[in-house]
């Protein structure tokens, strides 16, 4: 595979935006001719609005492999397989990108303490990211690796490209470390000499170093926060005060160690953790044609690496005359048992864990509904089990059994679904748009909420009306296409069950009616935990 070059204006680039206007307009036509009723109409708006069939580009963070991933990582990534879900269902073209971080000091202590290689350390647990991701259900398109050949040669390329502009020069770094963030801390970042993160000493360093001019950069940072790139809008401040404040070059190499991707123009330094990582996003974006996805539409972060994506990475790709990444996100960080989350004390929940209390669709459903999407949230076994049992047994379970089963028993006819009408499509889209995952989830439970309350009004056990299971089962068509984002295993069972389609392109499934076939009264799809 050719490896696509980096000028700016050369083949990658320049597809990106072809791409872009070519496949929109085929798109227009194709519906415009076959869907030309009123209210197609009024749906091609709503796919308008959604962008349909655009490009979408989702990261994660990619994670050090110096452990086995936990709820924080699973976090993260099951939120870009939610949004990446949820743009398959408009028939978007959505690439997402998820890997591992694997040079640097922190990876070469891991491995030394196991009397490893730092390369065969990683490659032990590489395995195990990817096997937690497949119980999750993360349908990723690559798994990028920093060590990978072409990752190096892309941030080989850029740091000559940066270097060539003027924009790296030779000094010496002195002052503080935190090896567990890969960061430089300055005096005032400190608590009690120790890493505000870490509440670690924090070790001082001396050694020669490449730095890069960021500060030349304050000046387009502050433009480009005005056009809203950080989200949500509440870390925004923060970081456009810190930007105004003390925006100081920082050092892109280190002389102490060697495990990481030596500079180009100078091969006794190798590459700055930070630098080397933050560009996974760019190589990550081309697919197995050469194609590019770039520019991003959303990197998904936690809040204690929104420093590196909204500083750094938009001032690199400026000088590096990329194009920018569209938006961060940056959410908030869990704690276990109301205490943060430490391997060392016992406070962690790992992938496997999350998933065998209550299965993975109660696990992705539960991350999402307990905690706004953004903010700190706070796990419990029994706070997922609560939520497992009262809202995915007792709402979602009791309302696709009781319709299944009085289906079976009483069939179907077909009528207009006034009570579909009642789903605030509109809504779920505008939070979608703005990445407020849980209340979109929200709104689609408000919507069970009434379905069953229609069951209970109408009684339909006593009256025997196939009309109202009609737009039941029809109603329950539409929750399963926007809950497969969410819960892709159940949506399956229940789209198998009722003859619809979920998943790719689905959404215009909403607006059609139901076709009618045999329903059988379904399994139990949450069942009850006893503790
Ligand atoms: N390797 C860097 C990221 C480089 S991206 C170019 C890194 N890795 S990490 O493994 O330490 O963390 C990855 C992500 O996990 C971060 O976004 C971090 O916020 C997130 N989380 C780690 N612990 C967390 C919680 N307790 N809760 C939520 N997210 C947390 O940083």
């Amino acid at each position: 595979m050719r490896q696509p070059g980096i000028e700016p204006g050369s083949k990658p680039f320049s597809m990106v935006t072809e791409w872009e206007g070519f496949i929109l307009p085929i798109y227009y036509w194709r519906f415009l001719i076959f869907n030309l009723t009123a209210f197609n109409k009024i749906f091609i708006l709503y796919l308008t609005e959604l962008n349909m069939n655009k490009k979408f580009y989702v990261t994660t963070p990619i994670y050090y492999p110096n452990d086995i991933p936990h709820i924080g990582h699973a976090y993260t990534t099951v939120a870009a397989d939610i949004v990446s879900r949820l743009n398959k269902v408009i028939g978007n073209n959505v690439r997402f990108l998820t890997g591992t971080d694997e040079h640097g000091k922190k990876i070469e202590e891991a491995a030394e303490e196991k009397n490893k290689k730092p390369k065969d350390f990683v490659d032990e647990l590489v395995p195990k990211f990817k096997d937690a991701w497949k119980k999750l259900n993360i349908e990723y398109d690559r798994f990028i690796r920093t060590t990978d050949k072409d990752h190096e040669k892309i941030v080989k390329e850029i740091l000559t490209k940066v270097h060539d502009k003027g924009d790296i020069y030779l000094g010496e770094y002195e002052g503080y470390y935190c090896t567990g963030c890969e960061a430089y801390y300055t005096e005032k970042d400190l608590e009690n000499d120790c890493c505000p993160i870490h509440k670690k000493k924090i070790d001082l360093l001396k050694e020669p170093s490449y730095f890069f001019r960021l500060s030349k950069y304050q000046k387009k940072l502050l433009e480009l926060y005005k056009g809203g790139f950080i989200f949500p809008k509440f870390r925004e401040k923060e970081i456009i005060n810190r930007v105004k404040e003390d925006l100081r070059d920082f050092s892109i190499s280190r002389t102490s160690f060697e495990w990481g991707i030596p500079l180009p123009f100078d091969r006794k330094h190798i590459t700055y953790v930070w630098f080397d990582a933050l560009l996974n996003y760019y190589t990550g974006s081309f697919d197995k044609t050469g194609k590019s996805y770039w520019p991003a539409d959303v990197h998904f972060i936690g809040k204690d690496i929104i420093w590196f994506h909204c500083v750094y990475w938009p001032a690199i790709l400026m000088s590096a005359g990329i194009k920018l990444p569209k938006k961060v996100f940056a959410h908030g960080w869990w704690t276990f048992d109301r205490e943060k989350i430490s391997k060392s004390r016992g406070k962690v929940i790992n992938v496997n864990e999350l998933i065998k209390v209550a299965g993975v669709d109660s696990a992705r459903y539960f991350l999402f509904r307990a905690t706004p999407f953004g903010q700190d949230g706070d796990f419990s076994e029994q706070a997922l089990i609560d939520r497992h049992n009262n809202e995915l047994a007792d709402k979602l379970g009791n309302l696709i059994s009781r319709v299944s089963s009085l289906i079976e028993k009483n069939g179907v006819q077909k009528r207009e679904n006034t009570l579909l009408k009642k789903l605030k499509i509109k809504q779920i889209e505008k939070f979608m748009k703005n990445y407020e995952i849980d209340k979109a989830l929200n709104e689609i439970f408000a919507f069970i909420d009434i379905c069953n309350e229609y069951v209970q009004n109408k009684k339909p056990w006593e009256s025997k009306d196939k009309k109202i299971l009609y737009e039941l089962a029809d109603s329950i068509k539409a929750i399963t296409v926007l809950l497969w984002p969410f819960m892709p295993e159940t949506s399956e069972k229940i789209s198998n069950q009722f003859g619809f389609k979920v998943g790719k392109e689905s959404f215009k499934e909403i607006n059609k009616p139901l076709k009618i076939k045999k329903i059988k009264k379904s399994e139990i799809l949450f069942k009850k935990i006893q503790r």
